[in-house]
């Protein structure tokens, strides 16, 4: 069964050719970074209008890459939330079209459960269920445990700023561009991250949640001192990479406790990731010497951040589930939740 996917949540616009929830034939994404990089992050009316511009094409190459016409499509999928509402309902109504008008079944996916997907079709190796998911993305920190493909129970889930919403705030703190994720990264590999104390969130009534905003607040105290009104202060370099590594280390270091504590409390060893914060190297280092007996399962290239291959695939399975495609009333779900 051949799937076209549509990803247009947040600020890539994205389309994708995968058979049968696994095997991907183009995965094409087209990243507006120089359109937001000024503003420091996303723009929504002008992520909007980019997506109008580029939608089509983004289209016909992922077609053309993976050498299928239109009507050798056997149903689209489209991210329905959560996301910029004006974004996703541009991909949401490009798919509706397209299902019209080549009388082929649409559904309507939820990204951030593509994104826990994302890992699942990386996989060769069989997954044991039930599992636990972690949702580490620029919107959302969540951990769920996954049931089966459709079933979840969400554990627990930021009270605050999501994990990447937080390494952007940081970067730009620090003066480094958007988005600030691998910026951080990257200096941190030069860093100390003994040198600052700080700490990630505690949630009295879930111990499991997260909550990054003090972490933040923190940086921000460091950089510029106590005094509310005083400006950012330029910083040397080498105070930059520690500040970056200190500031990773405590929010990776949360991250791993709670998804420990999640994993016991539910008798899992098998942990699947998404989001684009998986992306981050040092984070896949720390899981795997923290907890070299559980089963780690990581998107591989591509599959991290926002990319349409996942929505394909997800689509593919809910499909089957289903047994019937969505009607096209189906409404975009800015908000969205497990
Ligand atoms: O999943 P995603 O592509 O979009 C959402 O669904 O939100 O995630 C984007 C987020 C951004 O906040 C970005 O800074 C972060 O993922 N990110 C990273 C890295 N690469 C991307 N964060 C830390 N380390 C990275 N290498
Ligand atoms: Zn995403």
């Amino acid at each position: 069964m051949l799937v076209l996917g549509i990803e247009s949540t947040c600020d890539e616009t994205a389309c994708a050719i995968v058979c049968n929830g696994h095997e991907i034939l183009s995965n094409i994404v087209t990243s507006q970074i120089d359109l937001h990089n000024e503003f420091g992050g996303v723009v929504p009316e002008l992520a909007c209008r980019r997506h109008v511009d580029v939608i089509i094409l983004v289209i016909d190459e992922a077609l053309k890459r993976a050498n299928v016409n239109l009507c050798d499509i056997d149903l689209i999928a489209a991210a329905r939330g959560p996301g910029l509402i004006g974004a996703v309902l541009l991909g949401l109504n490009a798919a509706k079209t397209l299902s019209l008008i080549l009388d082929k079944p649409f559904v309507g996916v939820n990204h951030v459960e593509a994104h826990l997907y994302g890992a699942w079709m990386s996989s060769q190796k069989e997954i044991s269920l039930p599992c636990i998911g972690v949702i580490l993305s620029g919107g959302h920190t969540a951990l769920v445990l996954i049931e089966k493909i459709g079933s979840y129970q969400l554990i627990s889930q930021t009270v605050d700023d999501a994990i990447g919403e937080a390494f952007d705030k940081v970067a730009q703190i620090l003066g480094l561009p958007y988005p600030g994720g691998p910026e951080i990264e990257k200096i941190a590999l030069q860093g100390n991250h003994l040198r600052f104390a700080f700490k990630s969130g505690t949630v009295k009534s879930n111990p499991l949640a997260f909550s990054f905003s003090g972490l933040k607040t923190a940086v921000l105290y460091q950089v510029k001192g106590q005094s509310p009104g005083k400006s950012i202060p330029s910083l040397l370099e080498s105070d930059k990479s520690d500040i970056a590594a200190s500031f990773q280390h405590a929010a990776f270091q949360d991250i791993l406790l709670k998804t420990k504590l999640a994993s016991e409390k539910y008798g899992c060893r098998t942990i699947l990731f998404g989001g684009g914060v998986t992306n981050n190297q040092t984070l896949r280092t720390l899981f795997a010497q923290a907890l070299p007996d559980y089963h780690l399962f990581w998107p591989s290239k591509g599959l991290s951040l926002d990319n349409a291959a996942m929505i394909a695939g997800l689509g593919y399975h809910q499909y089957l589930l289903k047994g019937q495609g969505d009607s096209l009333d189906l409404e975009a779900m800015p908000n969205l939740n497990f």
